[in-house]
């Protein structure tokens, strides 16, 4: 693929002359698709996106009651930023969630919700913020939260991060990434993606890091960081939705609850209704299409693509580096 056409996360049009000599002095690695990475602070992150991590630890300022959705790609983002514009957004009193103007009917979660290591800051480290509210600022970022400790480490601010298991999320990136990338779901590419996984030379990975940072800072500090599971918001939605709600101050009252509003935030977000509303269907955001977002939403769909080897080898190296810590797969 001509490097200009791809999306924009994969190309290394951003960075200064700073940041590639930074990059000269970092480990680096070229991954089986030709694109290059290179490990920043633990992190292996493709060259644009260290930019916007560079621009962001420079130029960002929290405020107190900021939101932060955190994720490795792949891991229920999308659902995530619809669940948590629907919540926030009922409680405005011009807009109901049948309201014709909800944002989520008019816009992809990614686009209500930018990521600011890739959206915000990918270009500047003094983007304008000025179109957020004031008083409740709404971002997403997959950077591990050591990448954001000393912007964050006096602010108040929350971070719910969501986690997946590791094999369906191999997968899904699998599918992702063949579809931006405009190839063939091939085997050689499943096994080669594996393979990094494994190896922990991934995009934002290694992925037992990135989880332990956060999943670390929950039990340390529950009132500012929240963690969540893909497989328990699938198996319990209700239960789920109503963490979060009260996690992010803005419970479900009684009133709500015996109206069913609960539910209508369930079927807003589910993936059936926002893959089929017209704007996820048709529209793009940074060369990669919205409906690229949604596929099955199904755990354990890996099984369906890996060999039991391929299991076997994630389910050990996951074993090891998540002991002691707690955190079960
Ligand atoms: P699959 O590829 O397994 O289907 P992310 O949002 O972090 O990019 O993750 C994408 C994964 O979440 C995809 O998984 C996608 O289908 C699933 N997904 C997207 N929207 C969802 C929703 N509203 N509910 C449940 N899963 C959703």
């Amino acid at each position: 693929m001509d490097p200009k056409e791809l999306p924009s996360i994969l190309r290394e049009d951003k960075i200064s002359e700073e940041t590639k000599k930074l990059i000269s002095s970092l480990l680096s690695h070229t991954d089986s698709q030709g694109q290059k990475l290179c490990q920043y602070q633990g992190c292996w992150y493709y060259y644009n996106t260290l930019q916007g991590v560079l621009n962001f630890q420079r130029g960002f300022k929290p405020q107190d009651t900021d939101i932060i959705l955190a994720s490795y790609p792949k891991s229920g983002t999308t659902w995530l930023k619809a669940l948590t514009v629907a919540l926030l957004e009922r409680s405005k009193n011009h807009s109901s969630l049948s309201d014709d103007e909800h944002p989520l009917l008019y816009d992809n979660p990614h686009g209500i919700v930018p990521c600011l290591e890739m959206d915000l800051y990918h270009e500047s480290s003094s983007p304008n913020l000025s179109k957020f509210s004031a008083h409740r600022r709404l971002f997403s970022t997959h950077m591990p939260l050591q990448a954001m400790h000393e912007t964050l480490k006096h602010s108040p601010c929350k971070i719910v991060y969501v986690c997946r298991n590791v094999k369906d999320t191999l997968v899904s990136w699998w599918f992702f990434l063949c579809s931006i990338l405009k190839i063939e779901q091939s085997r050689g590419v499943l096994e080669s993606l594996h393979e990094s996984f494994c190896k922990g030379i991934i995009y934002y990975g290694p992925f037992w890091e990135h989880l332990l940072s956060y999943w670390r800072a929950s039990l340390e500090d529950p009132e500012h960081v929240l963690f969540m599971r893909y497989e328990e918001m699938k198996a319990e939605p209700r239960d789920q939705i109503k963490r979060l709600a009260d996690f992010l101050g803005c419970p479900f009252t009684k009133q709500e609850e015996d109206s069913g509003v609960v539910d209508e935030v369930l079927d807003l977000c589910s993936l059936r209704n926002l893959s089929s509303l017209e704007v996820n269907k048709t529209g793009s955001r940074n060369d990669v299409d919205h409906k690229f977002y949604f596929r099955k939403g199904e755990v354990g769909d890996s099984k369906n693509y890996l060999t039991p080897e391929m299991e076997n080898k994630i389910d050990m190296i996951i074993k090891e580096k998540l002991q002691g810590s707690g955190l079960i797969f």
